[in-house]
């Protein structure tokens, strides 16, 4: 079996961040969310897996190459986003009539795929696809179940949604969806979806089955979204790993805190993560924060939210809930004229 993995698309809804960086790279628990989708095809033990890479290709190549991988991983340009169909047309060379299991980048699954490929590869089925209960149906692809939990309709997207089954974005196939794929016609989007493809399987009389999953699931789609999955991720950190260096410091809860980071007169509550060479002084860490390598935070207060790299947050009481891109600067305005000085990029979001 392989894995295809889609790491293109334009993550239009994660405006400014995604103008400068591929939205599966964001981090969530100080890990790239793609790297979730590697991890968990790889301990379901596929050992071959195409990437599929768009707009920022080379950030997406060289971000996964700077890890070392217990799987041979090739990347496959798709050249526009023409949707999650059009990208097994882009693949179908490389996935060579195999079965594969296909995981959107942006996904990440508490469970795992350890089981549900087992039980793929161990049934007669055509496809496989992953349900869960969600409470905004209008936002995903949606399944329309009968009495025996067969799938009657797949629907991308509803209006109208006659259930609210969201479609998860781990998908396994046999090679019939080569030919449905290329059977399909774009929808009012103008992309082709893969649910189409799923339903054209069920039409012409191919097996699909469904599972429900049991851990949680996210769709990190939109900045809300990270903030809530890093919550998720930062919850299953099991006790306290400090390698850093602590002055005066109190740590209450289960907190990460990696190598060359120095925090001094500070309070970290946990459960929360500090990455590499950061400095930390008179501060206050709140639950469910990640803090990315080489940030300073001095005279702050934060929680519930991510910080990338190379951030700098100075006399700032105090920030919830947010999502702080790299290299950013949020300082207190001690000349005149006083008041509010930004430098924001397009598309941003500021409540002050
Ligand atoms: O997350 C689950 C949902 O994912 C499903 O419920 C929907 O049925 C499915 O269509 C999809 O909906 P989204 O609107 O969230 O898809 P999005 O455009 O965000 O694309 C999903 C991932 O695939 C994302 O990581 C970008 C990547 N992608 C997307 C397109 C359209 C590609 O690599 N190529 C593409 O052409």
């Amino acid at each position: 079996m392989k894995g295809l993995i889609l790491s293109g698309g334009h993550g239009t809804r994660l405006r400014p961040l995604t103008y400068s960086q591929q939205k599966q790279l964001i981090p969530v628990g100080n890990k790239p969310v793609l790297f979730y989708a590697i991890e968990d095809i790889i301990e379901a033990g596929i050992r071959d897996i195409g990437i599929i890479v768009g707009p920022n290709k080379e950030q997406v190549i060289e971000m996964v190459r700077s890890k070392k991988w217990d799987a041979n991983i090739e990347f496959i340009h798709q050249p526009e986003p023409k949707g999650l169909a059009h990208a097994i047309i882009v693949a179908e060379n490389y996935l060579k009539n195999e079965p594969f299991v296909m995981y959107l980048g942006d996904n990440i699954l508490k469970e795992g795929i350890v089981e549900h490929v087992k039980s793929f590869l161990n049934s007669d089925a055509e496809a496989s696809i992953l349900l869960t209960e969600v409470s905004n149906p209008e936002e995903f692809g949606i399944a329309q179940l009968n009495e025996k939990n067969e799938i009657v309709r797949l629907i991308e997207k509803p209006k109208k949604p006659p259930s609210n089954f969201a479609v998860i974005g781990i998908y396994m196939f046999r090679p019939a969806i080569f030919k449905a794929v290329k059977e399909i016609k774009p929808s009012w989007r103008n992309q082709l979806e893969i649910v189409d493809a799923i339903q054209w399987l069920i039409d012409n009389g191919y097996k699909v089955k469904s599972a429900f999953v049991r851990g949680w699931w996210k769709d990190t789609g939109k900045p809300e979204d990270i903030i809530h999955a890093n919550r998720l991720v930062l919850d299953e950190i099991k006790k306290t790993e400090n390698n850093g260096i602590l002055k005066e410091t109190k740590i209450n809860g289960r907190v990460i805190i990696e190598k060359n980071t120095i925090i001094e007169n500070s309070l970290i509550k946990g459960p929360a993560i500090i990455g590499k060479n950061c400095k930390i002084a008179n501060s206050y860490i709140g639950p469910y924060t990640s803090i990315g390598n080489n940030c300073e935070i001095i005279d702050a207060e934060i929680e519930d939210s991510v910080v990338m790299e190379g951030t700098e947050i100075k006399g700032i009481k105090r920030i919830v809930e947010s999502l702080i891109g790299k290299g950013a600067k949020i300082v207190r305005n001690e000349s005149l004229p006083k008041g509010h000085k930004l430098v924001i990029g397009d598309n941003s979001q500021v409540r002050i």
